[in-house]
């Protein structure tokens, strides 16, 4: 995708995204219709759907050779990376939005034949927008964000997980990782990827850890980490790709090693 396409597509994205952003917020208190997905904890909302409707709808009217990937259900189906795909999860943190009205984010990634180039992750309720273009930074509203920090040490680290990874379970043993708790500085639980890519990005935490991802909670934050010098693989250091479901590891490149070969991979079943 040349510069001034991406440029141009990039402050379109970002007004949408705004505005969805805004009527989330006006909408904030109506009364809300909750439906299940795949089981009782799998939540989602006519928001949801609203949100994602809208971005479908533009990206028809503006952009009808695009594609999108999206969660719920407006998008197209893929069989592969070519062309320009817009990969949005409308509302990633459903359940806190649902329970907490803050706390969830909007994230959008736009790939160009399977490179991902504009990333987009809004905070709605903080009005906080990560943004970021391949090789050109992120940013947290109009303030770039600063490259990585390479002297971290994982005893000084704030590791972000969630508590399955503590509990028993049939991927790893537990007690390997209830360790790792032990010797990093903090833990963090946030519920929701997208806001959780989006604080290692910007360095208010060191890493996120976890076992099962879709595309479409990856595509914004992959783009956005990547330029602040952060690593983003499986949870074994390998690549993900762009259509792949996958664990993830993103981190501040000097632990990544040792989150994998000291604890991870000793972890695994
Ligand atoms: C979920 C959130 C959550 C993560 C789940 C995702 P959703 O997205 O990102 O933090 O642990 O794996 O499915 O369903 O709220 O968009
Ligand atoms: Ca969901
Ligand atoms: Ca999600
Ligand atoms: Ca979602």
């Amino acid at each position: 995708m040349d510069v001034i396409t991406r440029e141009i597509l990039f402050n379109r994205v970002r007004s949408w995204v705004l505005e969805a952003g805004a009527l989330i917020r006006k909408k904030m208190h109506d009364p809300l219709t909750i439906d299940t997905k795949s089981n009782p904890k799998d939540l989602v909302t006519e928001m949801d759907r609203e949100v994602e409707f809208f971005f479908a709808s533009k990206i028809k009217a503006y952009y009808p050779e695009h594609l999108l990937l999206s969660e719920e259900g407006y998008g197209d189906t893929l069989s592969d990376v070519h062309g320009t795909v817009w990969v949005l999860d409308p509302i990633d943190g459903t359940m806190n939005f649902v329970h907490q009205k803050q706390n969830f984010a909007i994230s959008l990634g736009i790939y160009y034949e399977g490179i991902g180039e504009i990333g987009l992750i809004y905070d709605v309720m903080r009005n906080n927008l990560y943004s970021a273009m391949r090789n050109n930074g992120a940013y947290k509203n109009d303030r770039q964000l600063k490259k990585l920090n390479k002297d971290l040490q994982l005893n000084h680290s704030i590791i972000c997980l969630n508590h399955h990874w503590l509990a028993k379970n049939s991927l790893v043993d537990e007690r390997v990782m209830q360790q790792l708790i032990k010797d990093v500085r903090g833990t963090r639980t946030y519920g929701s990827a997208a806001l959780e890519f989006a604080y290692v990005a910007e360095g208010a935490a060191d890493a996120y850890i976890t076992m099962r991802l879709e595309p479409w909670d990856i595509a914004a934050g992959r783009i956005i980490v990547r330029e602040v010098g952060a690593m983003i693989t499986n949870i074994y250091g390998e690549e993900v790709g762009m259509l792949e479901r996958s664990s993830i590891l993103t981190c501040n490149p000097t632990i990544h090693k040792t989150l994998i070969k000291d604890y991870i991979c000793k972890a695994k079943k």
